[in-house]
């Protein structure tokens, strides 16, 4: 199966990241890739572990959707992830500058492509196309550990130094 390209203009509509990145506000800032969660004010991530708490749920729902036949839910779900739950409306114009100097533009281009990738097995889903559902989900979850790997290692260290980058051989 060849990997589709996610379409890169698309502006994101997802973590509060990406809603940053809507505004153009993100670009060119650098920072290493650690642990994310030290920088964050702390109201920044209670809403960011909402966030992750909810796309956790939909993905659960996603894998019941998945083995059951159930395209419908498998699309809803997805759906939810691709639009993103609370945060884009949650966020004040002062959480959107605290972020900004909290996050790094690798984190977001990630989050980007996670959730393009929800919108693609939103759509497959339409077509119930099994397959590439399940192809999707398994991208999606490529993504969960790529990006906890790098970025949330003091949570979750069972990463390592591993670093996912093209390593999708086996
Ligand atoms: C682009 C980055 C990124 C992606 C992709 C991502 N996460 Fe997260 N996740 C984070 C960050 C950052 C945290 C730490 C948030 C904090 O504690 O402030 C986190 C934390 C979590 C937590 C812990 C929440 C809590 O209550 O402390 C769960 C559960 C979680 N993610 C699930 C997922 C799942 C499931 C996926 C994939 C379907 C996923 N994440 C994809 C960045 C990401």
């Amino acid at each position: 199966m060849t990997k589709r390209k996610v379409g890169a203009t698309r502006i994101p509509c997802g973590l509060a990241v990406a809603a940053v990145l809507g505004l153009g506000a993100l670009a060119g800032i650098a920072h290493a890739a650690g642990p994310v969660t030290p920088e964050l004010t702390p109201r920044l991530h209670e809403l960011l572990q909402k966030e992750m708490q909810g796309i956790s749920q939909a993905m659960e729902k996603i894998l019941h959707g998945l083995v059951e036949g159930d395209h419908e839910a498998v699309a809803a779900n997805a759906e939810r992830i691709h639009a993103s739950f609370i945060l884009k409306q949650e966020l004040t114009p002062e959480d959107k500058k605290d972020l900004q100097a909290a996050v790094p533009g690798e984190l977001v281009r990630m989050d980007r492509a996670f959730h393009q990738k929800a919108k693609r097995l939103a759509h497959v889903a339409k077509e119930k196309k099994a397959d590439l559902e399940l192809y999707y989900f398994g991208r999606m979850v490529e993504d969960c550990q790529g990006c906890h790997g790098r970025f949330v290692g003091d949570r979750f260290p069972g990463f390592g130094e591993k670093r996912f980058e093209g390593d999708h051989d086996h």
